[in-house]
């Protein structure tokens, strides 16, 4: 790892921290090790400075004497340094003792944490595997803007060969040409987007737009004005007249997220778009009519949700008119050594170019509670673990699933992970119930749920 980093630039760290004794010492060690180091010792101080230049990572001191000046806490400064640069990755280091701290931070963004006195080589190590990683989602994300226009409408590899998935194929390859509606169920990360952007491009409709809309995801109003649009003046803040997906959609499809969390009103709306073809922006008298093929996508049990009162019946009787089923990973184990040479060949980390057997063992009787998603994590962490060509068992931190894990053999990411896929677990998959449980609004939960990739 270490060679990676000095035959670039020389990284910069930016040490945030009030205490010049602490400053000095990170300082020292730091330079040592090939960073350039910037230090800024109030929070002010420490946002002025990443306004003005780049940095590769920060070390954050999240036990802040309050800056009187411009009243920033070390918790608010991490929310506000994420807004400024969200690629940036935030160490935090906490007195000893005050993990709450650390995992507060780590619920706003912190990408790891270290604990006052620190120990310099776990310091070093930190901080390098940080920037290794930081510089790689920088190259992922330039390439991917770059490649986006070009790339928009062509479908990535889908790895279908279990039996299982062969027959997924050949029910998208059966439905795709006609314009009914496709209720595509599947756990967390099975692959519900993947289908439902095959059967796009595998339809008359492939020329047109695709556009998904998290429809679980949003508050009633502003789903209304995302789906269906609104002209100015309908609401306070609608100083212009907006177009809604369904109208970015005509002639396109137009999929449909998170499905059983949508709200109960948009959800009667929805019905008469698919009944009538017309709908209203909000504010507006003048019905618009489009054709739209709409695809919908949950990972909650439909009957369920439908006796329980939280979709409407006629609405899956119409969504449902063909229900594709997504195996999870466990149940298709014969997908998983080519998905995961595919996610490596894909992984633009370290120089691994294949799986050690005993790699590929561990990867076949994992349990994968996050299906696919997990697997494309955990193979893209590898290659950016292993140092040499080939990944072993070990780079792949796969923790067995039946033996109660110790948090303290964790790292916070880890326990994070453990606790939201545990309250999901627990939850049936309900992402508002699972929220609740982990006391997070259900925005707060999707952006983490994104950021750890247990669901997009
Ligand atoms: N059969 C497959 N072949 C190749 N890649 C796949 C396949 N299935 C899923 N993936 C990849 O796995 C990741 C998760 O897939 P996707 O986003 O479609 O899952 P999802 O079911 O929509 O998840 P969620 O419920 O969390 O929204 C994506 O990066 C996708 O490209
Ligand atoms: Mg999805």
């Amino acid at each position: 790892m270490s060679s990676n980093v000095a035959e670039m630039s020389p990284p910069r760290l930016l040490v945030a921290d009030d205490q010049p004794d602490v400053v000095e010492a990170v300082r020292m060690l730091a330079r040592a090790h090939g960073f350039d180091v910037r230090s800024a010792a109030s929070p002010a101080a420490v946002l002025a400075l990443c306004e003005a230049e780049d940095f590769d990572v920060c070390l954050l001191d999240l036990n802040y004497a309050r800056d009187t000046t411009s009243g920033i806490e070390g918790i608010e400064l991490l929310t506000r340094l994420r807004e400024l640069d969200p690629t940036l990755p935030v160490v935090v280091m906490t007195a000893w003792g005050s993990i709450e701290g650390a995992v507060e931070a780590v619920r706003r963004g912190a990408r790891d944490y270290l604990t006052k006195p620190w120990d310099n080589a776990r310091l070093i190590a930190t901080l390098t595997a940080q920037l290794e990683l930081c510089r790689a989602l920088r190259t992922v994300n330039r390439l991917d803007a770059a490649a986006a226009r070009s790339r928009s409408a062509e479908l990535p590899a889908i790895v279908a060969r279990s039996r299982a998935m062969q027959q997924v194929m050949a029910l998208v390859e059966r439905v795709a040409p006609s314009s009914a509606s496709v209720l595509i169920t599947g756990e967390h990360g099975s692959g519900k987007e993947v289908i439902a952007r095959a059967l796009h491009a595998a339809s008359a409709r492939s020329a047109r737009a695709f556009v998904a809309v998290n429809a679980g995801g949003l508050a009633d109003g502003v789903l209304e004005s995302e789906l269906f649009g609104h002209v100015k003046g309908a609401f306070t803040d609608a100083r212009t007249d907006r177009t809604g997906c369904f109208e970015l959609a005509d002639g396109g499809t137009l999929f449909l997220d998170e499905i059983a969390n949508m709200p109960h009103g948009q959800q009667a709306r929805l019905l008469r778009v698919l009944q009538t073809g017309e709908f209203h922006p909000v504010g507006s008298s003048r019905a618009r009519r489009v054709d739209v093929r709409v695809l919908a996508a949950t990972n909650a049990d439909v009957a369920r949700q439908a006796a329980d009162g939280k979709l409407r019946e006629d609405l899956v009787y119409r969504l449902n008119t063909v229900e594709i089923q997504l195996p999870p990973l466990r149940d298709r184990r014969d997908d998983i050594p080519e998905l995961a040479r595919l996610f490596l060949a894909r992984a633009r980390g370290g120089p691994a170019r294949r799986l050690s057997p005993s790699a590929m063992d561990a990867l076949l009787s994992h349990a994968w509670p996050g299906n696919v998603r997990e697997l494309e994590h955990v193979v893209e962490r590898a290659s950016l673990l292993a140092t040499g060509d080939e990944i072993t068992a070990d780079d792949l931190l796969l923790r067995p699933r039946d033996a109660a894990p110790r948090l303290e053999d964790m790292t916070l990411d880890e326990v994070e992970r453990y606790l939201i896929e545990r309250a999901l677990a627990t939850q049936g998959g309900r992402v508002s119930d699972a929220a609740r449980v982990l006391g997070l609004s259900r925005s707060a939960l999707y952006r983490r749920l994104a950021s750890l990739g247990i669901r997009s």
